[in-house]
């Protein structure tokens, strides 16, 4: 297998809106990101992923650009980018940024000069088209939340719709455009040549609409809307010519630095993301899924095994994947998958081992090192995600009292991971001096970062343990990847073996206890421990084990037959 300092890396996502405050207006910023540098660097992470700090509106966190060159102010300026880039590289770590290639903000030059005239040079950077029998030019309903109506807008000054597939004040990009490629090429490049180390792209399999802007077949999609719309994000997903447009973005710009790329993949399985990541066809590195971070249906364990198995076949076909349980869009990973409360250690801990043990580069979510968890904030207002705000409404519409909705809409709130990060115990938990633009979780006093690091158990050092652990032992990189005792439930065990080394990774993905008998070859193996977030109990093998509550151990094997 090729090595490649992006398989070797571990990633920390920074949500700098919700990261540290340095100038007291509620609202993390660049200088606040560089006030934190050493506590990122002793985590032992290698590259910083940054969700999107350019100039926006902000009608979606960001992901609305309005100039892919500026920095937004509310998070400095781009002299504070490059110092940051400097110190991070400075302390031998690297940046990626999040870049948004599927739509625009509105207020963005080229929109505002497409929709001023149809025979502006811009008109094509974008997909305008005539209204069929007086109505939207198809029955796509937009993703930005539920209920929030067609994908087109009409335009009354030039008389034509154009396609939003989120916001209306995010207009959908045209790729078919040449200049448009072009000049995103030149844009693309201007960051690299910055020295920026890689990018996380945004819906990256979207960029291509299908042919002929067809209608889709589903049924509409409840809230049925007054013209039936239908949310179906299949329409734009994986069209063809996507991978033609991704290689010759690769050709023309990613082959020419030694960058990382991610691509944000929803509607994608294992079958259709070796495609994308298949190292041959040079698109790009790897793609998030969205099978259990972001599946609003719980996986259950076996499913998990089922999906980690399924995806492993990506890397064995000379592809590459990613691991994540937690980022801005989904719930924190320990109080969807596990227990925050009375086994909060255990569950933090057994989860990040997973992240780091299974094959593929890991990504750690700002505050799952020290085990953050969901928020249930006492009512709507505190809420500011438009998912659930939206939901919330729709749900009082439909006559569900307030209460209920809210405890249905508590568990996905994208707002559980954008709270803001928890520092100390002070006032707003340490992130600002101000007023948080999102409240900060009441449980602050108890979860915090000089807390964990204070406690006999930090989660934190965990991470720091595995972290350093990856970056010795090529086994966690490259060791290929054998499931055992895959029939047992709420066990997740595997080897990983490379040149020789085997490691045995044991976990019970359970709240109880829970009895495995460890297979006869594995027995006959020679022992050691190289983890456990049970430290204080008995490691050994035995050929009848009791798990105790989410309890995982890392086992070098050897002579094993
Ligand atoms: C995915 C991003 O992660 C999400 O936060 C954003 O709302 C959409 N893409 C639209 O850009």
């Amino acid at each position: 297998m090729t090595k490649k300092w992006w398989k070797e890396a571990v990633i920390y996502q920074i949500y700098p809106k919700s990261f540290n405050d340095s100038n007291g207006d509620g609202i993390g910023d660049l200088r606040g990101i560089i006030e934190k540098l050493d506590y990122i660097e002793e985590l032992g992470v290698d590259v910083i992923w940054l969700n999107p700090v350019y100039k926006s509106p902000n009608v979606d966190n960001g992901y609305d650009i309005s100039d892919y060159q500026r920095i937004n102010e509310q998070y400095g300026s781009l002299d504070d980018f490059k110092e940051l880039l400097a110190k991070i590289h400075e302390k031998g770590m690297k940046l990626i940024m999040d870049m948004v290639l599927n739509h625009t903000s509105d207020q963005h030059e080229w929109f505002q000069q497409a929709k001023s005239a149809k025979a502006n040079k811009y008109r094509d950077y974008y997909i305008w088209h005539k209204g069929k029998n007086g109505q939207e030019p198809n029955n796509w309903g937009n993703y930005f939340y539920e209920g929030a109506g067609s994908a087109w807008e009409y335009d009354q000054k030039t008389g034509e719709y154009y396609l939003h597939n989120y916001s209306k004040k995010m207009p959908d990009l045209n790729w078919k455009n040449e200049n448009l490629k072009q000049d995103m090429f030149k844009m693309l490049r201007w960051w690299l040549d910055m020295g920026i180390d890689g990018f996380r792209l945004d819906a990256i399999n979207r960029l291509i609409k299908p042919e002929g802007l067809p209608d889709s077949k589903r049924p509409p999609t409840p809230p049925v809307g007054i013209r039936g719309y239908v949310v179906d994000r299949e329409m734009c997903a994986n069209q063809p010519g996507i991978h033609e447009l991704l290689h010759e973005m690769n050709q023309e710009v990613f082959s020419k630095y030694n960058i990382m790329t991610v691509g944000e993949t929803g509607n994608v399985n294992s079958d259709i993301a070796i495609n994308y990541v298949k190292a041959e066809k040079q698109e790009i590195d790897m793609v998030f899924h969205f099978e259990i971070a972001k599946n609003p249906v719980l996986v259950t364990v076996p499913q998990f095994k089922a999906i980690q198995q399924r995806w492993y076949g990506i890397i064995e076909q000379n592809g590459w994947i990613t691991q994540y349980l937690s980022n801005h869009d989904s719930p924190r990973q320990v109080s969807r998958f596990a227990d925050d409360r009375e086994l909060h250690y255990q569950s933090a801990t057994m989860l990040a081992t997973l992240l780091h043990t299974l094959p593929g580069t890991p990504f750690i979510y700002q505050g799952e090192e020290i085990g953050m968890t969901n928020v249930e904030f006492p009512s709507i207002e505190y809420y500011n995600e438009r998912y659930t705000v939206g939901k919330y409404y729709t749900m009082l519409e439909k006559g569900v009292s307030p209460e209920e909705a809210l405890s249905q809409l508590r568990m996905m709130s994208r707002d559980n991971a954008r709270t803001p990060m928890q520092w100390n115990k002070s006032e707003n938990a340490g992130f600002t001096n101000g007023k948080p633009w999102l409240s900060v979780n009441p449980n602050y006093e108890q979860i915090n970062v000089e807390q964990d690091l204070k406690g006999k158990r930090s989660i934190y050092q965990y991470y720091q343990e595995l972290i350093d652990l990856r970056k010795k032992n090529s086994v966690m990189v490259y060791g290929n990847y054998r499931p055992v005792l895959a029939e047992i439930d709420h066990i997740v065990a595997y080897i990983r073996e490379y040149e020789g080394v085997k490691w045995f990774i044991l976990t019970n993905f359970d709240r109880v206890n829970t009895e495995v008998n460890i297979p006869q070859n594995i027995l006959e193996s020679k022992v050691a421990v190289i983890l456990s977030n049970y430290p204080e109990s008995e490691s050994k093998l035995a050929k009848t084990m009791e798990l105790k509550p989410y309890q995982t151990i890392v086992y070098q094997l050897t002579d094993l037959v």
